[in-house]
């Protein structure tokens, strides 16, 4: 817990109620905002998003699929996520089957074999979802799946959406002429009016007995902006109104995997599902792959964003790499491929596969990511590998900006990728990070930052942090020129979430954001054009004890200001937009100052995002407690006096010249 530190004005009010002579009121601490000298450009394209697979992000998260281990691939050994359902009176038994495949993308299928049934009397199998199939009121479904069956079995099967006891229908359909051949279905499943619920199941059910062998099976509700095999719109909803500038993908760590084979290999991302094979991810579970690379690119256009897309540059968690030189040209070209597939014309060949794949237009392409996080290589091999990229995507892309991301001798990168995961006082310590920062030398992109406070997303304090980091952000954003959060997104549900501190938390029914959500949001929606430089004076500090390391002897104390500021304009709007981000105890009265102003409106607004105590958070059960608060001020003028609250995010929006 933060304790503000002893505060002059304090003082004054002690020593007259102690009866001690007056003293001239100490001086309201000052930021003086100089409108007369225009500071740095801010960068359009500061805030976006970071994504990866990790905490179910994608399957169990954004991407609408409903059916978990769709192929059953999830475990060698069994069914996982499927069971049986045998009314009394029927006999019926569920295997893993690698005879007969539907394709070698999916070699493992499910065989249903029954002994004996009616239609009374049925038997099949259930999928229990992710954390249970999320059903709700007058939603029409669309399952599908391929089957073959043994010879007189042609149907009908029952599609059912039921209650995780069987008690309950909730919608269901027939299909028939199934063959013995692999062939794809599909149905409609629309429900009535009913209480929203995640205790329900897809059973897919025959009633006589034979065999039927089941593969992709797959169900989806309605998607944002209706797109097939698509997103699932609430989560969705709350990007956009982030108003993100880019998405960074795929990864993270999950673009590199534990191993080579195990990467994001981007080809078998693409077209019809049935030749996805899948992988698995790094993050403890496989991968659909459902969502590939054009719906990554799909979700860029969705929401507006630029893609900032990671190419594998041959290095892999578990620490396999692939040294500069002839070994690493396959990885080169195949980045070279995956630029082409995002941005060539239909004439060429990827350009063409896009096209084939539903999206003949290519995609604007600015920045190339080569990796991620390769500081971790200890074999030193980054630099002759950032090289190797380098040289070769350039002589064909030569407007590419590419991002390194880590130091290298052998070029000057375009960018530099810095990461930062550390706590509140940690981030607010070192607010002023890129004040210092070369203005000629490589630019900066911070790809992943984080106040990590609260689980199994932020806290209060941890937007504190995050918002006192992004006055820096904003502040050098000639500098920094784009930035993204990590990790995004959290599956709340028990097993859900493999990374402690996230953005945005969701179950099968709803989703919300975080207080980081709403700092970031705050932050982006009011984010000017240039910097208006800021004189703060008479600041309060408080006093920061780090802890200790292991063993070792606990650090020197520290001062740490209570107040963190940017001011940023609108040009063309005529607006100022200042952020003061209060991380005390404490209520703070400034004096704020408009040097220079020539017209100031006497009216203006104020978001406030702020709680009682620095721990509050939201959850899937209390998703706004604390949400930005609008309100309008009056008063404003060159000089006015404002008072912020305790352990508080604020933006003004004055309009003044
Ligand atoms: O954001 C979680 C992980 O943190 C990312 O995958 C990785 O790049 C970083 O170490």
């Amino acid at each position: 817990m933060k304790l503000p530190a002893p505060l002059a004005w304090f003082s004054l009010a002690l020593a007259v109620s102690a009866g001690l002579p007056a003293q001239t009121p100490a001086p309201l601490p000052v930021l003086q905002l100089d409108l007369q000298t225009p500071g740095a450009k801010v960068s359009p394209t500061l805030y976006g998003l970071m994504t990866e697979e990790i905490n179910y992000s994608y399957d169990g998260g954004l991407y609408g699929e409903l059916v978990r281990n769709r192929t059953f691939q999830d475990d060698p050994k069994k069914p996982a996520h499927w069971s049986p359902v045998v009314s009394s009176g029927a006999a019926g038994t569920l295997s893993l089957d690698e005879t007969r495949p539907l394709n070698s993308a999916l070699p493992v299928s499910l065989r249903l074999e029954v002994a004996s049934a009616s239609a009374a009397q049925r038997a099949g199998v259930a999928n229990d979802g992710f954390w249970g199939i999320p059903i709700k009121s007058a939603v029409t479904y669309r399952a599908s799946f391929y089957a073959r069956a043994s010879s007189g079995l042609a149907g009908p099967v029952t599609l059912a959406l039921e209650s995780d006891d069987g008690a309950t229908v909730y919608a269901k359909a027939d299909v028939s002429g199934l063959t013995t051949d692999w062939r794809p279905y599909a149905v409609t499943l629309t429900t009535g009016q009913l209480t929203p619920t995640t205790k329900a199941r897809l059973v897919i059910t025959v009633g006589q007995p034979g065999t039927v062998w089941l593969n992709l099976v797959s169900l989806f509700p309605p998607t944002y902006k209706d797109r097939p095999n698509g997103n699932r719109p609430d989560i969705m909803q709350i990007l956009a109104d982030m108003k993100p500038a880019f998405l960074r993908f795929p990864g993270g760590n999950y673009l590199e995997g534990d191993t080579i084979a195990t990467r994001f290999d981007w080809k078998k991302s693409l077209g019809d599902l049935a030749g996805r094979p899948g992988h698995m991810g790094c993050w403890s579970y496989r991968s659909s792959d459902g969502l590939g690379l054009l719906e990554f690119l799909n979700w860029c256009e969705d929401l507006n964003m630029a893609p900032v897309l990671a190419v594998y540059a041959g290095y892999s968690l578990k620490g396999e790499h692939v040294p500069a030189g002839p070994g690493l040209k396959p990885f080169v070209q195949d980045a070279l491929d995956e630029i082409e597939y995002v941005t060539g014309d239909t004439g060429t060949k990827w350009g063409a596969q896009r096209a084939k794949d539903g999206h003949p237009q290519p995609f604007k392409l600015t920045y190339v990511e080569i990796g991620n996080e390769d500081w971790f290589d200890k074999s030193g091999s980054y630099d002759g590998r950032y090289n190797q990229f380098y040289e070769a995507i350039k002589a064909k892309y030569p407007a590419l900006q590419l991002i390194a991301t880590a130091k290298v001798k052998s070029r000057v990168p375009d960018l530099l990728d810095e990461h930062y995961y550390r706590n509140a006082w940690q981030m607010e310590t070192d607010a002023q990070h890129y004040d210092g920062y070369s203005r000629t030398g490589t630019k900066i992109f911070v790809g992943e930052w984080a106040t990590r406070e609260g689980a199994p997303t932020t806290n209060l304090n941890a937007a504190l942090g995050d918002a006192a980091w992004m006055t820096g952000m904003e502040r050098n954003s000639d500098v920094v020129l784009i930035s993204c959060y990590a990790p995004l997104f959290v599956n709340v549900n028990p097993g859900g979430m493999q990374w402690k501190s996230n953005l945005i938390g969701y179950n099968g029914l709803t989703s919300y954001g975080s207080p980081s959500y709403y700092a970031q949001k705050m932050f982006n929606t009011h984010l000017g054009d240039t910097v208006v430089p800021i004189q703060a004076d008479a600041v309060p500090t408080q006093t920061w004890q780090p802890a200790a390391p292991k063993n070792g002897k606990a650090p020197e104390p520290r001062q740490v200001p209570v107040l963190f500021t940017v001011a940023t304009r609108d040009t063309a709007k005529g607006a100022l937009y200042l952020k003061v981000v209060n991380t005390g105890a404490s209520a703070q009265t400034l004096r704020i100052e408009l040097k220079g102003a020539t017209s100031v409106a006497p009216e203006g607004e104020v978001i406030v995002l702020t709680s009682e105590h620095p721990t509050d958070t939201n959850s899937i059960t209390e998703p706004t407690k604390i949400v930005p608060v609008t309100a309008k001020i009056s008063d404003v003028g060159r000089t006015f006096v404002h008072t912020f609250a305790p352990y508080s995010v604020n933006v003004l929006t004055l309009q003044a010249r």
